[in-house]
């Protein structure tokens, strides 16, 4: 890989996407065309939140501003100032995230009938693209810690799979996991060669790797590791606007170029929001210019705060040496993971206790776990008020009684029928009782963090419907039709 270091003296590239956006913005010309607002404060409640410049930004694909899927424009400018600076060989902007990424790669890499090898811990976005591309699931292994959630495969258990199952025509891999673990992912690169197939990696929770100082336990990037696509979320870790995403293609990669531009062009808007892709392009001047330093610094922060409550026994921050994970695994210093099952208190006792002590919100937690995600807008003030929570948390719970029940990954549901033929069959809302030993119809599947408990076409059993009922009392959100999961859709049979 090769990542682009500016020679002493040369200037980052401008962020020439948005100053296109600027200039048209700042044209005489009156617009009649869309958007309905044409640039001007026309709805009350948005004009309150937007600047009369970032109203007027809000265009849609113009010749000066050029298309996105284009190969010419300050658009297509700004997309290879960021594979220069992250190292791609090409990259595209998306304002659909990561998700409408993750279905291109199949779509591109795979067809009807072919086999994926997955994780069965991977992210809805991968199952949805089963069902737009027709092709079946091979599941890996499902390994799962209660320190750190799905445990992600080495190079020998994917080189053993692909041995295995001469159907597979594509490897997708989550690196990092959403409590930001991975396993360095060169020897599942090599073991893809080897078999002349595309490892596609979700690094949506990943877009900062590139650009963090080097360390022994840091998870590298799959950028640099050989992986074909790779997909990544800077508006999680970046600061770019949400739903911003970028897909990657490699130097050498097994996919070619017009196959991912005819995917995108498939599931991708012809009305990409032009500020979130502007905000990509300030994003990349960012990373050229200030980026590297201040990640530097937060990761800085993080590891001190890790050290930090890690010295507040019982707490258990999540590092290097973990129980129970392979010694290989690595990690993203800036996914603070803190299991506080040591002090009689639940994940989501500690999340409640955050918010009402330190008014601090956290990304997500677990049975034991909390997990925040920190990054370079963070001020030291924040993290200091972390750690003094934490501290307050396990005096506050001293003498407690017993841990609660570690976070567990219950057997995998027997899969029935492929999750494109579930989801083509006619299906119907049947009571959650009544759905044992059904085909389930629809993803069922709690967000965050996005892994689907269960996946169409699998087979309802007693310990999801006993879970599914446990759920109703809880304040989570699942993407089920019926989101109050008094009802599921299975298929008719
Ligand atoms: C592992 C993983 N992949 C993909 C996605 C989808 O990303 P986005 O929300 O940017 O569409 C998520 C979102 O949480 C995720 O956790």
């Amino acid at each position: 890989m090769t990542r682009r270091v500016p020679l002493p003296g040369t200037r980052p590239a401008p962020a020439r996407f948005a100053q296109a956006l600027r200039r048209y913005a700042r044209r005489p010309a009156t617009p009649l065309h869309t958007p309905g607002h044409k640039g001007r404060r026309f709805l009350p409640g948005l004009s309150r939140w937007l600047t009369e410049e970032g109203l007027a930004c809000d265009l849609p694909a113009m010749d000066e501003t050029g298309n996105w899927l284009a190969t010419r424009g300050p658009l297509a400018a700004a997309q290879r100032d960021f594979a220069a600076e992250c190292g791609s060989a090409q990259t595209w902007f998306l304002a659909n995230g990561s998700s409408s990424g993750v279905h291109a790669m199949l779509l591109a890499s795979v067809g009807p009938g072919d086999a994926v090898l997955l994780s069965r811990h991977s992210h809805l976005s991968a199952f949805a693209a089963l069902v737009l591309s027709g092709a079946a699931p091979v599941y890996l292994p499902a390994r799962w810690s209660a320190a750190a959630g799905p445990v992600p495969p080495d190079g020998d258990e994917v080189a053993r799979a692909l041995e295995a199952d001469p159907r597979i025509r594509a490897v997708l891999l989550t690196s990092p996991s959403y409590y930001g673990i991975g396993r360095p992912l060169a020897a599942v690169a090599r073991a893809c060669r080897r078999r002349g197939v595309p490892l596609l990696v979700d690094e949506a929770h990943g877009a900062h790797l590139p650009f963090l100082p080097p360390a022994p336990d840091l998870l590298g990037s799959a950028l640099a590791a050989g992986a074909d696509l790779v997909v990544q979320s800077p508006h999680k870790t970046l600061g770019s606007l949400v739903g911003t995403a970028c897909l990657h293609r490699t130097r050498g990669g097994l996919v070619a170029p017009e196959r991912v531009q005819a995917a995108l062009a498939l599931v991708t808007s012809t009305s990409p929001s032009y500020l979130l892709l502007a905000s990509l392009d300030l994003c990349r001047r960012w990373l050229a210019t200030r980026g590297r330093a201040e990640l530097a610094r937060a990761v800085a922060r993080a590891r001190r705060l890790r050290e930090a409550i890690r010295a507040l026994e019982p707490l258990r921050p999540l590092g290097p040496g973990a129980a129970g994970l392979p010694a290989d695994v690595r990690f993203d210093p800036l996914r603070l993971v803190v299991d506080v099952s040591g002090t009689g208190l639940s994940g989501h006792d500690a999340e409640r206790h955050l918010l009402a002590s330190a008014n601090l919100l956290d990304e997500f937690a677990d049975e034991a776990n909390v997990v925040c995600v920190l990054g370079p807008a963070d001020p030291p003030a924040v993290l200091a008020r972390l750690l003094r929570a934490f501290d307050a948390l396990r005096r506050g719970a001293r003498g407690r009684g017993r841990p609660p029940a570690p976070p567990s990954c219950w057997p995998l549901p027997p899969q029935a029928l492929t999750p494109r033929a579930a989801c083509s069959r006619p299906s119907e809302a049947v009571p959650l009782a009544e759905a044992r030993g059904r085909i389930v119809a629809e993803p069922v599947c709690q967000y965050p963090p996005g892994i689907p408990w269960l996946v169409p076409g699998e087979r309802v059993g007693r310990e999801l419907v006993e879970r599914l009922r446990e759920a109703r009392r809880q304040p989570c959100h699942f993407t089920t039709a019926d989101a109050s999961l008094r009802t599921l859709r299975v298929v008719r049979e």
